[in-house]
């Protein structure tokens, strides 16, 4: 993928997908935030701009028009639209693109609680998009564990991003874009799987915010360096 990729934002109008777009715009990557209403969606860009500054990559269309352009397509949408704007955006998902997932099944998107994650019959919500996006698209699961509080705040997160996906080729370009994030080490987590357990990771990391009134993230201890990836 070249390095002039840039990476479309569904629901980056919501506190995750804004935060990582912050990142990443900080990082001089190209970002489209998508939502379902331009307008939403260019607010949220214009507001990035005024942090980030004028020279920022940002723009914001409408979901669809969003995927268009994009190498890179990033979910962070409740789970309850999940199925449904995969179906809306395939026509629009460019050959050989890149589905990066942090949707996390959470029992509240059907009245539950935060702190339990759904049974999804794939398996994960990630697993669900690899069924749902057009053949030859791989999709790949990250940032679940990631906060939006940690994201949107100043400095350095504390936390690792664990990258699973089955497509070897697709993996390093997610772990490629988690290290532009300061802070963050990413560590290739194996097949795309194992994205049920890192979505459940993210209910119990809610409790713990809940229980202990913080923001907590994960950090993973005792693998060799070179499975910890920085920029
Ligand atoms: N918040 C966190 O700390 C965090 C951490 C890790 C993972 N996640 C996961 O990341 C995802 C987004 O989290 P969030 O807290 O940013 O969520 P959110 O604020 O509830 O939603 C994000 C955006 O998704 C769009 N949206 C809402 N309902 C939708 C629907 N039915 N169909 C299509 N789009 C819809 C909205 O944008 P428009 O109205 O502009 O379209 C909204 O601004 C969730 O799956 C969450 O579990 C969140």
């Amino acid at each position: 993928m070249s390095a002039a990729r840039s990476i479309a934002v569904l629901g980056g109008t919501g506190p995750e997908g804004f935060g990582l777009s912050l990142r990443w715009a900080q990082a001089g990557e190209t970002v489209i935030i998508g939502s379902r209403d331009t307008k939403r969606a260019q607010d949220a860009a214009e507001k990035i701009k005024q942090r980030v500054g004028a020279s920022a990559n940002i723009s914001g269309k409408e979901n669809i028009a969003a995927c268009d352009s994009a190498d890179l397509i990033v979910f962070t949408i409740p789970f309850e639209g999940h199925a449904t704007l995969l179906k809306q955006i395939k026509p629009a998902i460019r050959p050989n693109s890149i589905v990066i997932d942090a949707t996390v099944p959470l029992a509240a998107s059907v009245g539950g609680r935060a702190t339990r994650t759904l049974g999804v019959w794939q398996g994960s919500a990630a697993q669900q998009a690899a069924e749902l996006v057009p053949k030859g698209v791989s999709v790949v699961a990250a940032f679940q564990n990631l906060g939006a509080e940690l994201l949107n705040a100043e400095g350095p997160v504390d936390c690792d991003v664990i990258v699973c996906g089955d497509d070897p080729n697709a993996n390093p370009v997610a772990r490629s874009l988690a290290t532009k994030i300061p802070g963050v080490r990413a560590i290739d987590g194996g097949k795309l799987e194992n994205a049920r357990i890192l979505e459940q990771i993210t209910a119990l990391l809610i409790g713990l915010n809940i229980r202990h009134k913080g923001h907590s993230g994960i950090r993973i201890s005792g693998l060799p360096p070179s499975a910890y990836e920085t920029q």
